[in-house]
């Protein structure tokens, strides 16, 4: 795609990943992805931030082919998918200089073979003119590796944030217009990238606080032009308020599972409380992420796979823990033909999670009478822990 303006001086080159599906091996993309470079063009220096991810390589190449001069690429952030292509950079442009924060330099040199000749670190608050612009830069660290930073130009009132405030999001469109579209996408990508860092972002987010924003250009998706609209997300998805959710990830082999778990659906539903299943064999691993952002509870379903639980129950609790979620109760719910060791086992995964259990259910066979009275007791403590909480739907 060509550059295009965002504002005077500063243009965008997105580079689109249509058909993307899956980023690290790891979180699924239903809506492909973007790579953001910005070039910023002052009255006496240029400079490029970021690049893109080695596949989409000649899609910012190309762009570049007219612009002669570049005098500092900047790196503020050392994944692959933004630092990728600047040892091409540096090839085409030999008298430019890579500009990084201290922590990035190694991780530069050591991911990227990149040169230490090339390098200037920058240090946390120092400015590089441009001449009529000027990039500041902010270290803002685990969002979401430690070397993190973002750039200020203060002229433009204009913050480049790479994966801070970041959607995995395939478009054309230039800002955050679609905003229902790009909200989800923001939120999927906090949940599955940012949520693990979340108090060290409420931090970050006070540093930035000082500088007032009429654009923040993200490394990933459009760019918001009303930068109210993700600072005031962001601020809601890490402030320590959960809401009356119920997040329940389950599996179930021969319908023991599914008839405990579509009870307590059931139950809760009838209680007042919002809950979002997953059936853990078809679900959008994503949307899971997306849930636990603002649930208070959550609650396991799992059969027994020879004494434990199912693999892929292994995997979402172990992934919940890895995401550290706010969720204040937990419960889990066990079914089995002869022997289970399932609950030690998912408790075990989740060490991070700071819960109180709210309840464990260990039944053996078909659900019975016993069986449901139980989960109506669980419904109901989990119930009255939100409502003693005064937790609110929306
Ligand atoms: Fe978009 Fe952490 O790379």
């Amino acid at each position: 795609m060509h550059a295009r303006q965002i504002c005077q001086g500063i243009d965008i080159i997105a580079t689109v990943h249509w058909e993307r599906r899956l980023f690290d091996s790891l979180i699924p993309l239903p809506d492909g992805t973007s790579y953001n470079a910005y070039l910023v063009r002052g009255t006496k220096a240029t400079a490029l931030l970021d690049s893109t991810d080695p596949a989409l390589r000649d899609d910012l190449m190309e762009p570049l082919h007219d612009v002669e001069k570049i005098d500092y690429i900047i790196s503020q952030h050392s994944e692959q998918d933004h630092s990728g292509c600047i040892p091409d950079l540096l090839e085409r442009y030999p008298q430019a200089t890579l500009v990084c924060s201290k922590k990035a330099k190694d991780l530069l040199i050591t991911h990227l073979q990149i040169s230490a000749e090339r390098i200037r670190v920058v240090e946390d608050g120092e400015s590089i003119s441009l001449g009529d612009k000027t990039l500041q830069f902010i270290y803002t660290p685990w969002v979401h590796w430690p070397e993190t930073m973002c750039t200020y130009v203060p002229e433009d009132k204009c913050l480049f944030s790479c994966d801070f405030f970041g959607s995995h999001l395939a478009t054309t469109d230039l800002f955050a217009t679609d905003r229902d579209r790009v909200y989800e996408a923001a939120k999927r990508y906090y949940a599955e990238t940012m949520m693990p860092f979340r108090k060290i972002i409420q931090k970050n987010l006070e540093k930035i606080a000082d500088c007032t924003f009429d654009i923040i250009a993200p490394s990933h998706g459009p760019v918001y032009n009303d930068p109210d609209f993700i600072l005031n997300a962001y601020r809601d998805w890490v402030s320590p308020n959960m809401k009356n959710e119920v997040v329940l990830p389950y599996v179930s082999m021969h319908g023991s599972t599914e008839r405990m778990v579509k009870h307590l659906i059931d139950t809760l539903a009838r209680e007042g409380v919002t809950v979002h299943a997953f059936d853990l064999t078809v679900t959008d691993i994503g949307k899971l992420a997306i849930s636990l952002v603002d649930a208070a509870t959550l609650i396991v379903g799992t059969p027994t796979v020879q004494v434990g639980p199912h693999p892929a129950v292994y995997n979402a609790a172990y992934l919940a823990n890895l995401l550290r979620p706010k969720l204040k109760y937990a419960a889990i719910i066990v079914s089995y033909g002869w022997g289970s060791k399932a609950i030690e086992q998912i408790t075990g995964l989740i060490p991070n999670l700071n819960v109180d259990v709210l309840g464990t259910l260990l039944h053996k066979g078909a659900p019975t009478s016993d069986t449901f009275a139980e989960l109506d007791t669980l419904a109901t403590a989990v119930a009255k822990a939100h409502r003693d909480d005064e937790l609110v739907t929306i």
